[in-house]
């Protein structure tokens, strides 16, 4: 929205500019390689999509393409969590950045069991062991997958199997984690039940643009799907912010200033607050194990709008 006598924004033209940037850039970073499936995407790959609260949605490159969400699907168990047990949730997991790669374990020895924040791994399979209670994990994925077709407004959003199977073959370190939190009676289901959920949540696959629809109940604006309270919105784009991209997440609110959740898929989903849902896939990642481009691609379309929650 533009105010009278200011020139509107050209997005088009921002995309366009962004997407050639990206383009040309021949360090793409590295695929993740520790879960096979996602190991042969190619890193060429690009796409981006922008939801704003007027309804418009702007993208370049592949934006119709499916990617594996990952960790960006920890926004959305967290908002189920959170509208089922509110503050309780805080007793079983922190809210501080852990400073530490999303699948540490250094942590956990030293503060008995309590991951720092839901966004590392082993927050993110504490709330979904949380949103397990009383329930079966098809029920669990059938509401999560339920919630994230509403937010979108999309039904064709599903599990990609192969994906969820090449993790579980995979999954050694996050069923250590699940272990070392269930000894100390942080975790209320068998850690095969809870990680086998998690494993499939992270293997949803959804295009730039289903993703940037669906982060639109996060950006808090009205004419928008509003899944959750306003209170929750803030503390997950808190979260998002402050933790969102693990130990980078200091650089990347440096850079974008703006809260915004990575997967190691090479998907970002970044909250520009009143204004706008943005998701970036570039499958590249950085050592801290987000996407290398796709950080780039959002720094660069904050630079050129002058979005930040800083001011
Ligand atoms: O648990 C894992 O390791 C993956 N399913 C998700 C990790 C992830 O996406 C980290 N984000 N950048």
């Amino acid at each position: 929205m533009s105010k009278p006598g200011t020139k509107p924004m050209d997005y088009e033209g921002i995309l366009a500019q962004i997407a050639q940037e990206i383009a040309a850039q021949t360090d793409r970073g590295t695929p993740a390689d520790y879960i096979p499936q996602l190991a042969c995407v190619d890193p060429a790959h690009f796409g981006m999509a922008v939801a704003l609260a007027d309804g418009r949605v702007f993208t370049t490159g592949e934006a119709d393409t499916r990617f594996s969400i990952q960790s960006v699907s920890k926004v959305f168990t967290l908002s189920l969590a959170l509208g089922r047990f509110g503050d309780r949730l805080w007793s079983r997991v922190g809210r501080e950045p852990s400073g530490l790669p999303f699948n540490s374990i250094l942590q956990l020895e030293h503060e008995q069991g309590i991951p720092r924040n839901p966004f590392i791994n082993a927050g993110a399979l504490v709330v979904t062991d949380a949103i397990l209670a009383g329930h079966a994990p098809r029920e669990v994925l059938g509401e999560l997958l339920r919630f994230i077709r509403a937010c979108a407004e999309d039904e064709d959003i599903h599990i990609d199997d192969a994906v969820a199977r090449s993790e579980t073959r995979h999954g050694d370190r996050n069923l250590a984690l699940a272990h070392f939190m269930a000894a100390h009676g942080n975790l209320h289901h068998v850690p095969a039940l809870t990680c086998g959920t998690y494993f499939h949540q992270c293997a949803i696959e959804m295009t730039p643009r289903q993703l940037a629809m669906a982060g639109r109940f996060l950006v808090g604006a009205s004419g928008f799907p509003s899944q959750i309270s306003t209170g929750s919105v803030r503390r997950i784009n808190a979260l998002m912010l402050t933790c969102g991209h693990y130990d980078g997440s200091g650089d990347f609110a440096y850079r974008v200033g703006l809260p915004g959740k990575s997967g190691v898929g090479g998907g970002i989903l970044v909250i520009a607050p009143g204004r706008a849902s943005i998701a970036v896939w570039s499958p590249g990642l950085n050592a801290q194990g987000n996407s290398a481009l796709g950080t780039l691609a959002v720094e660069r379309f904050a630079q050129k709008t002058g979005w930040s929650v800083f001011g």
